[in-house]
């Protein structure tokens, strides 16, 4: 009577591992750790029933045990884990790469129920030194074309560019490596100027690096502003102007005869009638050595009485 009895009972408790020992303790996600850090490996929700036994295992290998409220680390885990028996958590410090894997959590509930679960752990180096290596020399518009190349440490999952603040996008010109860890630019134009930012991520860690292009232009546009008649005696300012990256350098001639002046502004102090003639402006640029651009204005220089005295005849 007694063994039937007993048989009953390991039957019953047999439909119960059946029952419970599936993967009925649920984790959030899968967990990302960077090395030297820790992570806390949680389950859902822990069982409430109260629970005898606690076992969490690193594939195969124990790595904790408690059992009656008695703890059984193994070694090589000594001192870098840690157990909430309430929650169940696990937590995990100093993580190396060899920490990666899956790990499964083994509950024995004071009725008996067994329950597991398991979550896969990824432990990451983190991203640092990341740098970018653009050109060494100055960079023509039309003419020039600029690599940016990056460099960093740790496993890159993904690389991202911006200029300015504005995602990078590839162009007839602007081409990326197939990793994406270079752009080449070419040929260069002015609106390439500006800051570029590449940032390499991985699911612990980002390190952004940047790097700026100048793109040399003109002179352009090159303009003399100022009165074409002014009276005698006053004082009179003419000023050149270009479109030009660096900011042009200027020369001032007068009747085809240098006359010293390299500011963009060129004034005669007080006019007399040997001022009358031909001002011509040129506008060079330290980088773009083949365009000069000159601009000429004819200035004449008369009596303001004379003028209207004469009109009044
Ligand atoms: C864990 O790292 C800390 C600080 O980095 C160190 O002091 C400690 O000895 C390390 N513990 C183990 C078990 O490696
Ligand atoms: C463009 O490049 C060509 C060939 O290298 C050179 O001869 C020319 O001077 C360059 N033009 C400018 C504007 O720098
Ligand atoms: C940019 O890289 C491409 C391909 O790697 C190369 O052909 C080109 O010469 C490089 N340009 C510069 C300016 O370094
Ligand atoms: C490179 O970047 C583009 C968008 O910036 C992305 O669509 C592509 O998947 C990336 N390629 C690699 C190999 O990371
Ligand atoms: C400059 O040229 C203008 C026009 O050719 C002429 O009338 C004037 O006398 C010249 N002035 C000087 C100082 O050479």
């Amino acid at each position: 009577m007694m063994v039937s009895h007993r048989l009953y009972w390991t039957l019953w408790m047999l439909s119960c591992f059946g029952q419970y020992s599936g993967q009925d303790l649920q984790f959030p996600e899968p967990a990302n750790g960077a090395v030297g850090e820790s992570v806390v490996l949680a389950p859902d929700k822990p069982p409430s029933t109260s629970i005898l036994v606690i076992q969490w295992f690193f594939t195969n290998t124990p790595i904790i045990r408690v059992v009656s409220g008695v703890t059984t680390v193994n070694s090589a885990y000594e001192d870098r884990v840690r157990l909430d028996i309430n929650t169940l958590a696990l937590e995990l410090q100093n993580l190396t790469l060899g920490d990666s894997g899956i790990f499964r959590l083994s509950v024995t509930t004071s009725a008996g129920e067994i329950r597991s679960g398991e979550t896969s752990l990824q432990v990451f180096e983190k991203i640092s030194n990341v740098r970018l290596i653009g050109p060494e020399e100055s960079l023509i518009e039309g003419n020039s074309s600029a690599n940016i190349t990056s460099e960093g440490t740790g496993i890159i999952t993904s690389v991202e560019w911006m200029k300015d603040n504005s995602p990078l996008s590839p162009s007839n010109r602007i081409i990326f490596s197939p990793d994406n860890r270079s752009v080449s630019i070419s040929p260069v134009q002015r609106s390439d100027s500006g800051e570029y930012q590449c940032t390499y991520r991985n699911p612990v860690s980002s390190e952004t690096a940047k790097h700026s292009l100048i793109i040399n232009y003109g002179p352009e546009e090159v303009s003399i502003e100022g009165p074409n008649v002014v009276d005698l005696g006053v004082r009179v300012s003419l000023s050149c102007s270009a479109n030009s990256e660096p900011s042009a350098s200027f020369i001032w001639r007068f009747n085809g005869t240098d006359t010293g002046v390299t500011t963009d502004t060129f004034t005669i102090e007080k006019t007399d009638f040997t001022h009358s003639g031909d001002y011509e402006c040129t506008a060079s640029n330290s980088e773009v050595v083949e365009e000069e651009v000159e601009e000429e204005v004819e200035e004449e220089v008369e009596e303001e009485v004379e003028e209207e005295e004469e009109e009044e005849d």
